[in-house]
């Protein structure tokens, strides 16, 4: 005969509308280095990476390391900044650079190269910073 549901059956669609929640977080998180194609690395260093001569970054300049996937501006003679390549969209390495603008092939995001900032969508969370320094004249970051 019909009556009200038994209490396990509230438990059970109580946990049910929590895994949504639960499932956008994952996604949210679970998207680094998926995307990567054409390249040979998919990361930013982890490790200090040479990246050449100080001089190859004029003050007020940016340049893109394709190959370890760091983008360097230049803010003053002393002055460095370094920031990951690796979109925060979906995880693509950024292969163009035009002026201080980073642009994803991906998807067409867009960040500011000496700052690390989002200029353009899908991506809305900024490039990851990287330490950088000089030592004998060439550029280490990472
Ligand atoms: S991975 Fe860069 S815009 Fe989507």
């Amino acid at each position: 005969m019909p009556g009200t549901p038994p209490p396990a059956r509230r438990t059970v669609l109580r946990a049910a509308a929590l895994v949504p929640a639960a499932g956008l977080g994952i996604t949210a998180c679970s998207s680094g280095g998926g995307g990567g194609d054409g390249g040979s690395n998919s990361s930013a260093p982890t490790t200090a990476v040479d990246l050449g001569e100080s001089d190859e970054v004029k003050v007020g300049a940016s340049k893109l390391y394709t190959d370890e996937n760091v983008v360097v501006s230049r803010i003053s003679d002393d002055e460095y900044k370094a920031f990951s390549t690796i979109c925060t969209h979906e995880g693509c390495p950024i292969n163009k650079l035009q002026g201080h603008k980073l642009i994803c092939p991906c998807h067409g995001s867009q960040f500011d190269a000496t700052n690390g900032k989002v200029l353009h969508a899908p991506a809305i969370s900024p490039l990851e910073e990287l330490p950088v320094k000089v030592e004998d004249g060439k550029i280490v970051a990472g």
